[in-house]
């Protein structure tokens, strides 16, 4: 892997932690953490050995505590809108690589960091995170995707009450509304998020990738549309020999080891 400045980066067993590492700054994503982003998660989209990707923020308090605020306190409109645009480039690129990513939030997850936990494909929470949409406290509106991924994820009423009042939350209640999908005790967060990854990895590749595929594209299609887009994918999973791996290995009594590879033309 390249060498970056505000990324840290270990890949182990087909699972890629990767720890935005700006701690000074709570991890808030100026431009060129948000540059660096884009090609952190592009060398990892095409390294075919990672199967997994785990996001978190350096030190014990912050994941990300937003958008860099010094950074956009200078923008005239067209350099709010660029910057935006921005970040949601970088957000959409997690949300669409063909890994999974999991967020291990290891605390603040403020504005940017909100939106960031949630381009990702699920979300484990410290027991010591908090999230908030504090936009609307500074004269601006979420600008990182938070007004579509969180009505989205949890309802437009939870998104209203979040975004309208900028109220801080912690990790529990999150849990509920579905904001997150586990809550650990912080030393276990890492432990957790890898147990997790690990599992994920030691499934078929080419499966995971096309149910993440399935599963977002799907879900911003009407029902049969996105039904017939599933099948053309399940069709897809038996042009690769994970199928016939797995397969294989249920009629033969034994254990599957996946490649991804695909099937060689008939
Ligand atoms: N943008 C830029 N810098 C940020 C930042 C952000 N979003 N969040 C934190 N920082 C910086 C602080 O300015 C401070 O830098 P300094 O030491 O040079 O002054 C450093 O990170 C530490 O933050 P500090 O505020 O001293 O820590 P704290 O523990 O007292 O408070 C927070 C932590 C997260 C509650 C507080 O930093 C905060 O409210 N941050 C902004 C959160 C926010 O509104 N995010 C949404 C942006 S759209």
């Amino acid at each position: 892997m390249k060498e970056y400045k505000f990324f840290l980066i270990d890949i182990e067993d087909h699972v890629a932690l990767v720890t935005i590492n700006n701690p000074k700054a709570l991890n808030a994503l100026s431009s060129p953490v948000v540059l660096e982003m884009i090609d952190v998660m592009q060398e990892i989209s095409a390294m075919k050995d990672v199967r997994c990707v785990i996001l978190t923020g350096a030190g014990e308090k912050s994941f990300v505590a937003g958008a860099d605020i010094k950074e956009m306190f200078e923008m005239d409109p067209a350099q709010g809108k660029a910057y935006g645009i921005l970040g949601s480039k970088a957000f959409q690129i997690i949300e669409n690589m063909p890994q999974p990513v999991i967020a291990a939030v290891n605390g603040f997850a403020l504005g940017g960091g909100c939106e960031l936990a949630m381009a990702c494909d699920i979300r484990i929470a410290a027991d010591t995170a908090s999230f908030a949409q504090p936009e609307c406290g500074l004269g601006i509106i979420p600008g990182f995707a938070g007004t579509q991924r969180m009505s989205r994820l949890c309802g437009k009423g939870f998104a209203k009450m979040m975004i309208y009042t900028c109220n801080r939350i912690k990790a529990d209640e999150a849990l509920a509304v579905g904001l997150v999908q586990k809550v650990v005790p912080l030393e276990e967060l890492i432990p957790a998020a890898k147990k997790m990854a690990s599992k994920i990895a030691s499934n078929s590749p080419n499966a995971v990738q096309l149910a993440k595929s399935a599963i977002n594209q799907g879900y911003e299609m009407d029902f049969v549309s996105g039904n017939l887009f599933e099948s053309n994918l399940f069709g897809l999973c038996f042009a690769n020999s994970d199928q016939v791996e797995g397969m294989g290995a249920f009629v033969n009594k034994g254990k599957a080891v996946f490649t991804g590879e695909p099937l060689p033309k008939k």
